[in-house]
């Protein structure tokens, strides 16, 4: 079969490389891809944008896809699986009603709320004024803008005067856009260790994947500014089997359900970020994609062919699908650009590639990368995700930055502790 996949970062380099190895897939397709994805087997990239709808409608209807793996939010929030459902093209992913989930902090909030998912207590507001005052009830509150806002709009507050100041940024300046600030959610602080729980689901199966962490902050002991993530592990020790088995039978199962009672079916990949309180598992958010970078060490572990799994979860029919996974813990440590969340210069030359990839048990996945004649130089704020297996968390750590230290580029700056969390635990 011919794949389609549509994106071009760390995440998708690890679905790239994991389809790729199908032996269902004949040939894979990327748009736009990454240097790294270039060089998969049987992969060719395309230099379309991962929200260039139209330009990606052409593609598919020149290369007649079999099937459409989505890697980012933004196209399914525009539409992405009614439009190539039109041609007739099977794509992995819910449509932009069910999207939603995740486009829409509010919708995600009131949905969870009408089928009782353990959440942050919470409020929507229209009016600045009385968000603030709702707020001040709370005491330490989280300020979230509607809309998506890339990750930034969502602002932990320590007491209601930085509410104050979190809640004029949203809604009076709109600092993360005019709509996305025209209604906020303003939650309760929870306190607990994060966690993600990615699952496919077909509408009806529930099927979850391993469990994973990131690592959202810039610096090391999570200081710094939020990022994309900057390091994750498989699995998370904090969602063991019981945990996970809750999460699903709590969470999931009643959110595709509630949802599919209310006609809207969801389809796709579905992955809620938890944070593990004392009174249990409550979300956080909902993504409706694989996180990055969650993907790479998940991806790095998944024994099975992950083409079936994914034709399953549009096509319907997961029960009938088991995934096996690698008992070894993995590593994945991002490797960014100088500046990176802020701003970053690209253009650097990469050095060592070749030499950490050929390293055991070590997969090297590009973000943001391309090819400049024979060199592969810098073309985005994550640049790589170094991702290591090993016989133990501490192995797998020990090896990720053994081929993070091979690998070279000018102001270069990763973190040093990623997988800390597990590694306390296993002491
Ligand atoms: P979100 O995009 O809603 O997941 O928020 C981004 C990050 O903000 C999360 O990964 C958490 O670190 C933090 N966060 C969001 N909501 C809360 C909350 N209610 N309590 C504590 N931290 C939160
Ligand atoms: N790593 C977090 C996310 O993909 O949203």
């Amino acid at each position: 079969m011919r794949v389609l996949l549509i994106g071009g970062g760390g995440r998708e380099h690890a679905l790239a490389w994991k389809i790729a190895q199908s032996p269902q897939v004949e040939e894979l397709i990327c748009a736009p891809g990454n240097a790294g994805i270039a060089g998969e087997p049987k992969t060719t990239c395309v230099p379309v944008g991962g929200e260039d709808l139209l330009g990606l409608m052409t593609l598919a209807r020149e290369r007649k896809p079999d099937l459409v793996v989505v890697g980012p939010e933004a196209p399914l929030v525009m539409g992405i699986v009614e439009k190539m459902s039109e041609l007739g093209v099977l794509v992995v992913g819910p449509r932009r009603e069910a999207a939603m989930l995740e486009g829409s902090k509010v919708f995600a909030k009131q949905v969870m709320k009408r089928h009782g998912i353990p959440t942050a207590e919470f409020e929507v507001f229209d009016d600045a004024n009385r968000a603030i005052e709702y707020a001040r009830s709370l005491g330490r509150s989280v300020v979230k803008a509607d809309g998506l806002a890339a990750g930034k709009g969502v602002l932990i507050c320590e007491n209601p005067q930085e509410a104050e100041r979190a809640i004029s940024r949203v809604m009076v300046d709109r600092a993360f856009g005019e709509e996305a600030g025209r209604r906020a959610v303003v939650e309760a602080l929870l306190e607990g260790e994060e966690a993600s729980c990615i699952a496919l689901t077909d509408g009806e199966e529930i099927l979850l994947l391993a469990s994973s962490q990131d690592h959202k902050r810039a610096q090391d002991c999570d200081r710094g500014l939020n990022t994309g993530g900057m390091g994750a592990y498989s699995p998370a020790p904090v969602l063991d089997e019981d945990m996970q088995a809750q999460v699903r039978d709590n969470i999931l199962k009643p959110i595709v359900s509630g949802m599919a009672q209310e006609g809207i079916l969801f389809r796709g990949i579905l992955y809620a970020g938890l944070m593990m309180t004392r009174e249990g598992p409550q979300v956080l958010e909902f993504n409706v994609r694989f996180g990055d970078p969650e993907t790479q060490p998940l991806l790095a572990r998944l024994r099975s062919d992950l083409v079936p799994a994914l034709t399953a979860s549009a096509a319907g029919g997961l029960s009938k699908v088991k995934l096996e996974w690698d008992p070894r813990p993995s590593v994945c440590v991002v490797m960014a650009a100088g500046g990176y969340p802020q701003a970053y210069r690209t253009g650097k030359v990469i050095t060592g590639l070749d030499q950490a990839a050929r390293m055991d048990d070590v997969v090297v996945f590009h973000a943001g990368t391309k090819k400049e004649g024979e060199a592969v130089v810098t073309s985005g704020g994550r640049v790589l995700g170094v991702t290591a297996l090993g016989k133990d968390i501490r192995g797998a750590v020990d090896r990720a930055y053994q081929a993070v230290e091979v690998i070279r580029f000018d102001q270069a700056h990763y973190r040093k502790d990623i997988a800390n969390r597990a590694l306390q635990r296993a002491k």
